[in-house]
């Protein structure tokens, strides 16, 4: 192609164009096959795929990963179809496909857009070989509540974490080329506010107020809109009243007209057809109508738009220019693919599954994944000079499937690694290294193994528990309303701790736990979330002090259930908690009286802090904040500030440290977050070294939705932070003054 010619899959006019004119030629019938996805997985389905794929009456499938049948329905779709349209091929791809990365709530944990970047790439070069070309992911409903089960497969709790993360996701499946070998379309999910599920129940109704929505769950979606996302996939949610895929006020007022988007919206599972059973629709017309009319483009594994769509347009109820702009979306997302170029798949043209690159990207991810939540006398690291024997205890030192974590339909255990190898292949020569799995599963509530796990405990030198939750225990549909360590692992860590011996735990789990009954009876933890095909050899690294932990939690912890949802970004209330004010269950006196003065927002029974706040994460470094400066003191309305601050690394180690920074903006016309983070980055700190970290705050990242619904900067006095956590003590002040 020379230099002034334009590329027809990414020029939008002429992209534009050839939608247009493909639109012009379709039937009716075959406008609403592209708006008509199927499910493609078993043979059954495969015949029915066929014959609609033949008569123009489907425009995506899901769940087929045999590339060999794939390219045959592109083949059938191109040749055999009246138009030629080529398919879209979509699968859950959320945290990586035969490589799998850490759950996306543990690359959270990473802070590192780059790192979540790159597992996304691998992800995508490895779906495509399959002929996939459209991901269900990134997940980035705020997710403030541990009991859900699909906090898991979220980005946290954090707007800004999660817009951050969500975007480079965005880039890292897509590219910068959608058309390009490798790359494949992105779905950002579930719009919106399906993670405030009440209870953390799945599925349950969400209540969010439009101020609320706006200012925190939509931030992400408008983030990843912005990073390019093909498309957006509605909630199966009741948001206040108007269940997601039926609002119009989600997917027309915001998406559409606010955020100009030009991709397209995916319903989820069913979730047309569910609209009745929410009891907004009376029968799968009524849903088809409402789903349409509201803006979802295209359902997924449903009927209702294939058997209702058509006699709502003669009907009138339903115009033709909605169709059209629905399909007009889909067909610009597959004219971006480059599909009409080549719809077909020579896997010898990508990279090898679970290739070098692959493995070390999952590893880098686990690695900088892990939080190390507690660390009571240096237990960790452990000292290869200084052991003679290290027992590994608990369900998950050896259990390759588990550690891969939820919705990894693609994923390959057998080529995981883990803790249990990984430790006998770095320390094996060295150190006896004896594994006792203890309990059959997570949930097990037999003793009958812990005999043998004590003995193994007093005939070592020092324990590592291996304890958390299997795959199972979270993802969709697997809430807890009970977020302890399930089973008989409490009993476990007794009885190991009652040896004597040193004990660290290595917890894997879908999402934060509550920990309080175990908190006091080991000696160090370090959260290792699902961590992933390389998971082991990330743990063995991190145990044996090859590097040092540097991951941040992404959600805050609770001390117990009944805290949540609890969340550092929370408002400041009229009544806040201080540590003077809190007379805890067992403090009170006797027939104390009532009184209705000095009295703050806390629990009785458990204070008002959590077990470990957003952002925590100890390192095997000491980490040292000094120097905290502001570039002016006072800014005019529309200028950027400069926040800085020094970090020492005091400790004898080289460590990857995240610096945070958050703000408080004082006073505004809607109440504001005692905090918010406005800025993060990883910074390598060798010892002795002191490194300067600046963040630039522009107008917009100061900006919130006011009582107006009006995204504004207002001026006033600000406080700022910078440090390891949420908790930073450094601070300083700024103002902003309106010169006007
Ligand atoms: C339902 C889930 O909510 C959604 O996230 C997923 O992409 C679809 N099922 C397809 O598996």
């Amino acid at each position: 192609m020379s230099a002034t010619q334009a590329n027809p899959s990414t020029d939008p006019a002429a992209i534009e164009q050839q939608v247009n004119a493909l639109l012009a030629k379709m039937t009716l019938a075959e406008k609403i096959g592209q708006m008509s996805q199927r499910n493609a997985s078993s043979e059954h389905e495969l015949d029915v795929v066929v014959k609609s794929l033949r008569a123009g009456r489907i425009g995506s499938v899901i769940n087929q990963v045999d590339v060999d049948v794939i390219n045959e329905l592109q083949r059938i779709a191109v040749e055999e179809s009246r138009l030629g349209i080529p398919l879209l091929v979509g699968r859950d791809v959320i945290h990586g496909f035969k490589t799998v990365m850490p759950i996306p709530l543990g690359q959270a944990a990473t802070f590192n857009p780059d790192v979540v970047r790159d597992g996304a790439t691998v992800a995508a070069r490895e779906a495509a070989t399959a002929g996939i070309n459209w991901t269900f992911a990134p997940m980035i409903d705020i997710s403030r509540d541990a009991r859900w089960g699909r906090i898991a497969e979220s980005l946290g709790e954090d707007p800004y974490l999660a817009s951050m993360l969500g975007a480079a996701m965005v880039s890292g499946f897509q590219g910068t080329d959608l058309a390009a070998t490798g790359t494949i379309a992105a779905c950002a999910k579930h719009f919106a506010g399906y993670g405030e599920s009440e209870s953390g129940r799945d599925y349950a109704t969400t209540n969010i107020p439009e101020n609320e929505l706006r200012n925190v769950h939509l931030r992400p979606f408008k983030a990843a809109v912005d990073a390019g996302v093909t498309t957006l996939m509605a909630s199966f949610s009741d948001l206040d009243g108007i269940p997601a895929t039926a609002n119009e006020f989600l997917m027309r007022q915001v998406l559409r007209d606010e955020w100009q988007f030009d991709g397209f919206v995916v319903s989820d599972w069913d979730s047309v057809r569910q609209l009745q059973i929410h009891g907004l629709t009376a029968n799968d017309r009524e849903s088809a109508y409402e789903a349409a009319t509201a803006g979802v483009d295209m359902e997924m594994h449903g009927i209702a738009y294939d058997n209702h769509l058509a006699q709502l347009v003669d009907n009138g109820d339903i115009s033709i220019e909605t169709i059209d702009t629905a399909v007009a979306n889909i067909l610009r997302a597959k004219f971006r693919l480059g599909l009409f170029d080549n719809p077909y798949t020579d896997p010898g043209k990508l990279p090898a599954i679970a290739n070098d690159d692959a493995l070390d990207t999952a590893r880098a991810a686990a690695l900088q994944s892990m939080v190390l939540l507690k660390n009571d006398k240096h237990v960790l690291p452990l000292s290869v000079d200084q052991l003679d024997s290290v027992a590994l205890i608990g369900p998950l030192g050896d259990a390759p499937y588990e550690q891969l974590g939820t919705w990894i339909f693609d994923g390959d255990p057998e080529l995981s690694v883990t803790p249990m190898h990984a430790i006998h292949d770095l320390v094996g020569r060295d150190v006896d290294v004896r594994y006792v799995r203890a309990m059959e599963t997570s949930r097990s509530r037999s003793y009958d193994g812990f005999d043998e796990a004590v003995a193994v405990a007093r005939e070592s030198d020092v324990v590592v528990l291996f304890l958390g939750e299997e795959s199972i225990l979270s993802g969709e549909a697997h809430s807890r309303a009970d977020i302890s360590l399930p089973g008989a692992q409490a009993e476990l860590v007794r009885r190991i701790r009652s040896t004597g011996k040193p004990v660290a735990a290595v917890i894997m789990a879908g999402r934060p736990l509550t920990l309080t009954n175990i908190i006091d009876e080991v000696d160090a933890i370090l959260f290792a979330w699902h961590p992933g095909t390389m998971g082991g050899p990330a743990i063995a690294d991190l145990l044996f002090g090859i590097e040092s932990p540097s991951g941040k939690l992404p959600a805050t912890f609770p001390r117990m259930v009944g805290q949540i949802p609890i969340y550092y970004n929370h408002k400041h209330t009229g009544k806040p908690p201080s540590p003077d004010s809190v007379v805890l269950i067992d403090e009170i006196d006797a027939h104390a009286p009532q009184l209705s003065t000095g009295m703050t927002s806390y629990h009785l029974d458990a204070g008002y802090t959590p077990l470990y706040p957003f952002g925590h994460g100890l390192s095997y470094a000491i980490f040292e904040y000094t120097n905290i400066g502001v570039s002016q003191a006072e800014i005019g309305l529309g200028d950027t500030v400069r926040i800085s601050a020094d970090v020492t690394n005091n400790g004898d180690i080289a460590a990857d440290e995240v610096v945070q920074l958050y703000v408080r903006d004082l006073v505004g016309n809607v109440t504001r977050p005692v905090r918010e983070l406005k800025g993060f980055k990883r910074v390598r700190v060798e010892p002795g070294q002191t490194i300067h970290v600046d963040f630039v705050l522009r107008p917009e990242d100061l900006a919130f939705y006011g009582r107006n619904m009006q995204l504004i900067t207002e001026p006033g006095e600000f406080h700022a932070w910078i440090g390891g956590s949420s908790e930073a003590e450094l601070k300083t002040d700024f103002r902003i003054v309106d010169s006007s």
